[in-house]
C-alpha cells in the first residue's frame, strides 16, 4: 500500500481593491450579474463573470426553479454561454461572488463541484488553466490558478 498526497495552493487578496485592475473590472461584472439572479428560493445570489482572450466578458447567473434541481449555477450559466457564443475564444478568468439575502457574506464562496467538473472540461479543452477568483458580498478574494487546485484527481475523457 502506498499513500498519495494531494496539496493545494491559493492565493487570499484582502480584497477587491488588492486585485489587478483587469480582474477587479470583472468582479464588478460579477457584482452586476450576481443581482439579477434568479433565486426566489434560495435568496442565495450568486455572479460569475468571464473574461475572453477575444476580449469579451460573458457574465451569468444562478437560475432556479420550482422543479430544484432543473435550477442551473453561476459559473455554468456563464461558461456555457461563453462556448456557444464563442466556441473557438479561450477563457482567460473567472471571477465569482456571491450574497445572501439574510446575512452578509464576507468569506469567499468557491464554486461547487458540478461547476469545477464544468469548468475544468473547458480547461482540458482550451490546454490553459482558467484562474478563478471568488469571494462573498464583500471581503477577502481567493485566486485558484487552475481548476487542479480546487478539483485535483479529476474524472476527464482519458477514462472514457
Ligand atoms: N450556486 C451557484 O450559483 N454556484 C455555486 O457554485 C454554488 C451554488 C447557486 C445554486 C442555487 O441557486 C443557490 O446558489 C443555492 O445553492
Amino acid at each position: 500500500m502506498k499513500k498519495i498526497k494531494i496539496e493545494s495552493f491559493l492565493e487570499v487578496f484582502e480584497s477587491v481593491d488588492a486585485l489587478p485592475e483587469t480582474i477587479s473590472a470583472l468582479m464588478e461584472t460579477a457584482f452586476e450579474a450576481r443581482e439579477k439572479a434568479y433565486a426566489p428560493y434560495s435568496n442565495f445570489y450568486v455572479g460569475a463573470a468571464l473574461l475572453l482572450n477575444n476580449g469579451e466578458t460573458i457574465s451569468g447567473n444562478n437560475q432556479e426553479n420550482a422543479a430544484y434541481p432543473s435550477g442551473l449555477c453561476a459559473e455554468r450559466t456563464a461558461i456555457y454561454y461563453a462556448s456557444a457564443k464563442y466556441p473557438h475564444a479561450k477563457m482567460v478568468a473567472m471571477a465569482i461572488t456571491a450574497r445572501a439575502k439574510e446575512k452578509v457574506t464576507t468569506t469567499p464562496i468557491p464554486p461547487c463541484g458540478s461547476c469545477r467538473q464544468a469548468i475544468a472540461e473547458y480547461e482540458i479543452k482550451q490546454k490553459s488553466p482558467i484562474p478563478l477568483y471568488f469571494m462573498g458580498e464583500r471581503g477577502e478574494v481567493m485566486k485558484s490558478d487552475s481548476l487542479e487546485n480546487l478539483l485535483p484527481f479529476l474524472f476527464t475523457a482519458d477514462y472514457l
